[in-house]
């Protein structure tokens, strides 16, 4: 883990896992700056990730997730959220390093993940349940290439924030 500088900390996990809500807090913490990847990719679209999914196609938002990707890299220091799909595009997890960054997975029950999920239209890729398990299990490999691992069940987001806070990354 020596390579990482350490002061880019990228939040991976499935939909629902609160890598926003927990990314925001241990930015505060840390005094870092706190970047999600999918509200920088609205904001320069200036239309919602469900808009681009249904006017454009999940290749074309990849696509987009890649370029914020490497602009939001070149912010340092900075607490970033990752979408739910990014590290599954292998050249994501190769700029990731690249840069340097930490990752951390944070790692939910997915009857938890789906609960959660539930009644959020702003999901696109969340259709019904069987759909969200599959999927789930398709992205297990890639999360856990991840650097570090905290399990979330049963925890606050604050009490999430400080077990990220607690690994031995910075
Ligand atoms: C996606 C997850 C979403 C968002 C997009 C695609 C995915 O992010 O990037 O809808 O492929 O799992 P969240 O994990 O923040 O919901």
């Amino acid at each position: 883990m020596s390579r990482h500088r350490r002061r880019l900390l990228y939040l991976t996990g499935f939909m629902g896992s609160g890598k926003s809500t927990v990314g925001a807090l241990v930015a505060g913490r840390l005094h870092w700056p706190f970047i999600d990847l999918d509200a920088t990719i609205e904001a320069g679209q200036g239309v919602t990730i469900r808009d681009i999914f249904e006017n454009a196609g999940e290749a074309f938002f990849r696509e987009l997730e890649r370029a914020a990707l490497v602009e939001i890299s070149k912010t340092e220091p900075a607490v970033i959220a990752l979408g739910g799909g990014t590290m599954a595009q292998p050249m994501n997890l190769d700029l990731i390093r690249e840069a340097g960054g930490a990752t951390v997975w944070l790692d939910s029950p997915v009857e938890e993940l789906r609960r959660r999920c539930e009644g959020m239209h702003n999901r696109p890729l969340f259709r019904d349940a069987a759909s969200f398990h599959r999927l789930y299990q398709e992205r297990l490999p890639y999360y856990r290439l991840a650097d570090y691992r905290v399990a979330t069940a049963g925890l606050s987001p604050e009490e999430v924030a400080e077990r990220v806070l607690e690994l031995k990354i910075f």
